[in-house]
């Protein structure tokens, strides 16, 4: 999709592609030989994960997170955005409200209007530190006020890169309890984190949490799987399990694809090593956004290069959030701009909400060279146009 499907999403042919979130490289090996393995085999029967399926996604998460469940709260589905309009369904009635913090990944609104429930925003804030916060009395406020009963959480968060510290968390959780609303932590960046910032899992941080959350994880972004759908939901508290089970089986989905089980299996036995490789590539290209873009750091704030285009710290995820504003183009020019001049095929910040103008997200988990040509192309545009 991010590389051949130019013409069918309407812009021009030949552009460096780094929007959609997966990422250009060749996944691990032991996924690939274990996906050879299952096609060797050449049957390909309806497949229910076995207990070495449960123990691999339990050992990943336990390992890396500290979080501990029962295989028996796993709900294995074909996608987190698959899984994030079933908890919608599940758990709140047409009508409702349902809370986010935007700029934020925007099929989570698609799947809150889709299924004819009601947007209520409570938006995160850029504080002079440069980076986005939850602005604590507006998200209460919107809790009072308009009774969401879900909060969809993205953890870390895609696109403003934050990875959220326990006490945040902490803060919304507390918050949502409070005021009976449950929450939906799509987790599904949580292995990519860099610096000092550490994942802390929603359900872990304290019992009632647990009673009150879903957790979303999945193979796919860490691995590079997407195209083999495959995420596992961990819903801890039974009654909202059957609550969950029973509305997934409304759709009419019951078995995961065998070559999804496959990977994801072997991914989270076998694919550590790998991942650690990736994790320093990708630093190396945070050091090179740094280059190219300052951000305003604990050190204070570098300036804004001769193009006025700067970068969000990146704590986690493989998503570049560059600030535009400083360039004095208005939000379409920019758009046109990358297309049209700079050649690069980015997503628009607002397609991530209308917090996103003047913003632009670059994917950048891409080769180095393609990413700094990019760069290059960027810098010399809006330097230009400035
Ligand atoms: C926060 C978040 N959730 C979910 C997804 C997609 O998940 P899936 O492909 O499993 O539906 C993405 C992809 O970019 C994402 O960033």
């Amino acid at each position: 999709m991010k590389h051949d499907c130019a013409e069918l999403r309407g812009v021009p042919e030949g552009l460096l592609p780094l929007w959609v979130a997966d990422m250009d490289f060749r996944t691990a090996d032991p996924v690939i030989a274990a996906l050879k393995k299952t096609a060797e085999h050449g049957i390909f029967g309806y497949t229910v994960p076995g207990a070495a399926y449960y123990g691999a996604v339990r050992s990943w998460w336990g390992g890396r997170f500290g979080y501990d469940f029962d295989a028996r709260s796993v709900v294995v589905t074909p996608g987190v955005v698959f899984s994030l309009a079933q908890a919608v369904r599940a758990f709140t009635e047409p009508g409702d409200a349902v809370l986010i913090q935007r700029p934020v990944y925007y099929p989570f609104t698609e799947v809150i209007e889709c299924n004819r429930r009601r947007v209520v925003n409570s938006p995160l804030v850029l504080g002079d530190d440069g980076r986005y916060h939850v602005d604590f009395a507006d998200f209460e406020k919107q809790l009072a006020q308009e009774r969401p009963k879900l909060f969809i959480l993205c953890s870390p968060h895609n696109p403003v890169g934050r990875v959220w510290s326990r006490v945040e968390l902490e803060r919304m959780g507390d918050l949502c309890l409070a005021h009976g609303c449950m929450v939906v932590s799509d987790e599904i960046h949580a292995d990519f984190t860099y610096g000092g910032n550490r994942h802390t899992v929603f359900s872990t941080i304290k019992g009632e949490f647990r009673d009150n959350s879903v957790v979303c994880t999945a193979p796919s972004k860490t691995f590079n799987l997407a195209g083999l759908q495959v995420s596992n939901i961990v819903v801890e508290n039974s009654a909202l399990r059957r609550r969950y089970r029973k509305e997934i089986e409304v759709s009419g989905y019951s078995q995961p694809n065998v070559m999804g089980v496959a990977a994801c299996q072997a991914a989270y036995e076998d694919g550590g090593p790998w991942l650690e490789e990736l994790t320093e590539y990708i630093q190396g290209n945070i050091r090179l956004t740094e280059k190219y873009f300052p951000s305003v750091t604990a050190q204070g704030d570098p300036g804004r290069g001769a193009h006025g285009v700067r970068s969000i710290p990146l704590e986690g995820t493989y998503l570049q959030w560059l600030d535009f504003r400083g360039t004095g183009l208005s939000h379409s020019d920019a758009d046109s701009l990358l297309i049209n001049r700079a050649g690069v095929w980015l997503d628009s910040g607002t397609m991530f909400g209308a917090e996103g103008e003047g913003f632009q997200r670059v994917n950048i988990a891409s080769p180095r060279r393609l990413l700094r040509e990019a760069y290059e192309k960027i810098a010399s545009e809006t330097e230009f146009s400035n």
